[in-house]
């Protein structure tokens, strides 16, 4: 083949690249949470739910509403990152001190067959007591976290029993129910303490 007749297909395989760049670029990129969810327009993460407290009590989206939430979705059996980020919440409701009255904290769990409300209460008795657990049937755990857009997978572990991969990010919703922004995991603590105060309607 002479140089003349490739020349027109290496234009056009040149610009299907580019095309496919601008794709990735425009979409897969742009719907990171935290980052240009927002500035997208899309703003859908968060809705209606029916769940069990760590007290066995009913709760929906409605219970949250009239102040901000902290939310995020894991595990009692995590070996790292929920205790982690349940610990680094616990610091900084102890360094909102009052003020943290202002937001709910709740944690979610994507694992009801093992966390029943009475292994979320007796789990999150060693972080602050305003944290609130939410667990429920397979299918309501399937519903809030496909509404709040989180991941979730049980993987085997290989001796009968099983671990679960999840999203990390926390979620900030507005006293609306509105998504508002995340932090992100191990993220910077003065960083994650200012956007707690900015969501609480404080000077961050
Ligand atoms: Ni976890």
């Amino acid at each position: 083949m002479k140089l003349r007749s490739i020349l027109p297909l290496l234009a056009v395989a040149f610009v299907l690249v580019l095309s496919a760049i601008a794709v990735v670029a425009t979409f897969g990129l742009g719907q990171r949470p935290g980052t240009t969810a927002r500035d997208a327009g899309v703003a859908d993460i968060g809705g209606p739910f029916r769940m069990l407290d760590q007290k066995g009590s009913a709760v929906t989206e409605a219970d949250l509403l009239g102040k901000p939430t902290v939310i995020f979705f894991g595990f009692t059996f995590c070996p790292e990152v929920c205790p982690t980020t349940l610990h680094e919440l616990t610091t900084a409701i102890q360094e909102l001190g009052p003020d943290a009255d202002r937001l709910n904290f709740v944690f979610v769990s994507v694992d009801p067959e093992r966390d029943t409300p009475e292994q979320l209460a007796l789990y999150l008795s060693a972080f602050d007591p305003r944290i609130r657990g939410f667990t429920g049937t397979q299918e309501q755990v399937d519903g809030i976290a496909k509404a709040y857009r989180v991941y979730h997978r049980r993987v085997p572990t290989g001796d009968g029993s099983y671990t679960m991969d999840h999203t990390a990010t926390v979620y900030l919703m507005d006293a609306d129910g509105r998504f508002s922004g995340t932090i992100a995991y191990a993220e910077n603590r003065d960083t994650a303490l200012g956007k707690l105060r900015r969501l609480a309607g404080l000077r961050a």
